[in-house]
């Protein structure tokens, strides 16, 4: 066995963001620097060596040499057999799946989830720990320690393994199985959902959808769920191809970028039922005839309605939401009489909630929605959990939300993004913001009255880890409230994040337009933060 110890130097940028580390092709491109990150990764872990590792991607534009490489860098590092998804294909719920089921150590996922690929695109790598989900922040900073004084990694010398099929392979004293990429997980959606009434809901004609994979991960999932086993017609799941640079698009699941998607569910025909996943499968959109659900809004649904699913009938522990998703969800929480937890943005805050069974179900606003049986969101499975609902309710997308908005209020929700502005006058927003909030409390503008303002710090239940300066909240008497965050994902300038969100309960009010809703307290949030002096634009690039 051939093992080569390489000289290098650390590079000052492996930080890893909200989600692992993302950063342009050409970054991880450059030499060493893939090898340096994936050797901290080794190197800031204990007691792997012979154990089992899981690795696949979202099969963008460096997806497969990456694999080759941490391959062959398992190997020289002691692991003892690594799993690997057919054609590097593994979508992140996926792979969560097949880390928890095979009881894995740990596995590595590339992937830079929504944000575009190809060769001038985004590429990214993210570790998750044994129980299925990203790692926590005690192991990303270990491993950013790693990555500031490391000075060798090792790699195998060998030829690459084919990965185009399923197969078993050594490199070096290491396995390699190269597995099915679907298998487990649809085993793993056939044990929680009601399939063979969804099948029959499907066939009965009546029902027509539209899934739209955006020529990302979840193209063979969606294929191999919905027309294989629940038998929706041919045709049901579009750009299911997985492709490197994503067609040119923007894998990402909203109104704006799943634009095709939107047409057609707005069109005068329109199917009953449709959605969207983004480049790795953990996100997803739901909308009904002409209808669509706020992320948030499809979270407090579910939890509303989870005993109609077989693997939820007994009851949730609770819930979890991210602080800047809407508080539609706390309301059925309190309704059940069950924990409703608020968490910082990233779906790692859930993991040890889920693990102490704290919380059943999670979400985020940024289209993301899961539960306890993986410890990552899943796209695919919001949308069987959707489809679960309309089998047995047999009613529209519109209707189920409405009748939800009559019984607990409806929360408008909107979150608008500046992306790619420049990162200092961004700081200094969020900097001068921070000045203010301790005064605030009591403040009036116009009718709003401030209950309270402060930079959101989380203690975690479980472990009592405290992460803080997650994001500027201000809280209004009516309810109403305004979040500011700069993301922590984007991978050029600054993209700085604006959540607006106000309570109605009453109904004769809640056809209003959102944005029109929402009018008074996004003129507040550019009063209070001056928006537009520090990002230099007249208007967010995004609003979802
Ligand atoms: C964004 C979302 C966040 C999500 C993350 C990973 O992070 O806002 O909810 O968990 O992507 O998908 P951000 O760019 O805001 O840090
Ligand atoms: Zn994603």
């Amino acid at each position: 066995m051939n093992i080569r110890n390489i000289k290098t130097t650390p590079f000052t940028d492996q930080k890893p963001g909200t989600s692992g580390l993302r950063k342009p092709v050409t970054v991880f491109q450059k030499p060493h620097y893939l090898e340096n990150f994936v050797q901290s990764i080794f190197d800031s872990l204990e007691g792997y060596q012979g154990e089992t590792f899981v690795v696949g991607g979202d099969g963008r534009y460096y997806n497969r040499q990456a694999i080759q490489i941490i391959l062959k860098m398992a190997a020289a590092n002691g692991v003892g057999k690594i799993l690997v998804g057919s054609e590097g294909i593994l979508s992140t719920p996926a792979a969560s799946c097949i880390i928890r089921k095979e009881g894995a150590f740990g596995g590595i996922i590339l992937s830079a989830s929504h944000n575009p690929g190809g060769p001038e695109g985004d590429f990214g790598i993210k570790y998750n720990i044994g129980n299925g989900g990203p790692a926590p922040e005690k192991v990303t900073s270990a491993i950013f320690e790693q990555t500031k004084v490391i000075d060798t990694y090792k790699i195998l010398e060998a030829a690459d393994i084919n990965i185009d099929r399923p197969g078993s392979f050594k490199l070096g004293d290491m396995s390699v199985e190269v597995i099915d990429s679907v298998e487990s997980y649809l085993e793993l959606m056939d044990s929680l959902f009601d399939f063979d009434r969804i099948k029959e809901f499907i066939a009965s004609g009546s029902f027509e959808m539209c899934i739209d994979s955006l020529h990302a991960v979840t193209g063979p999932y969606a294929r191999a769920i919905f027309e294989k086993r629940l038998g929706a017609k041919e045709g049901t799941v579009k750009n299911g191809t997985p492709l490197e640079d994503f067609g040119g698009g923007h894998p990402d699941p909203n109104l704006v970028y799943a634009k095709d998607l939107v047409e057609i569910m707005f069109s005068e025909n329109a199917p009953n039922f449709g959605a969207a996943s983004d480049g790795d499968g953990d996100r997803n959109m739901i909308l009904g005839n002409n209808f669509f659900v706020t992320p948030s809004d499809s979270l407090a649904v579910i939890t509303a309605n989870a005993k109609l699913v077989p693997g939820y009938k007994d009851g949730l522990a609770g819930v979890a939401r991210s602080m800047p998703t809407s508080a539609a969800v706390d309301k059925v929480a309190a309704k059940l009489g069950i924990d409703c937890y608020e968490t910082p943005t990233g779906w790692k805050f859930f993991g040890n909630l889920l693990d102490a069974n704290k919380a059943t179900l999670c979400g985020e606003e940024s289209f993301g929605t899961g539960s306890n049986h993986i410890r990552e969101k899943d796209g695919l499975w919001a949308v069987l959990f959707w489809l679960n609902i309309l089998a047995v309710r047999q009613e529209s997308v519109e209707d189920i939300v409405k009748q939800h908005w009559q019984t607990y209020g409806r929360n408008f929700y909107s979150r608008h993004d500046y992306e790619e502005v420049d990162k200092d006058p961004a700081n200094e927003l969020m900097d001068r913001l921070r000045s203010m909030v301790g005064e605030m409390k009591g403040k009036e503008y116009g009718n709003y009255t401030v209950e309270y303002a402060d930079d959101f710090s989380y203690t975690d239940p479980v472990d009592g880890s405290v992460s803080s300066k997650q994001g500027i909240r201000i809280g209004f008497t009516d309810g109403s409230r305004i979040v500011f965050r700069l993301s922590g994902t984007g991978t050029k300038g600054a993209t700085l994040r604006l959540y607006l969100e106000s309570y109605e309960p009453d109904a004769s009010k809640h056809d209003r337009d959102t944005q029109e809703a929402l009018s008074d307290l996004i003129a507040l949030a550019e009063e209070i933060a001056q928006i537009k002096k520090f990002t230099d634009r007249d208007a967010p690039t995004v609003i979802t």
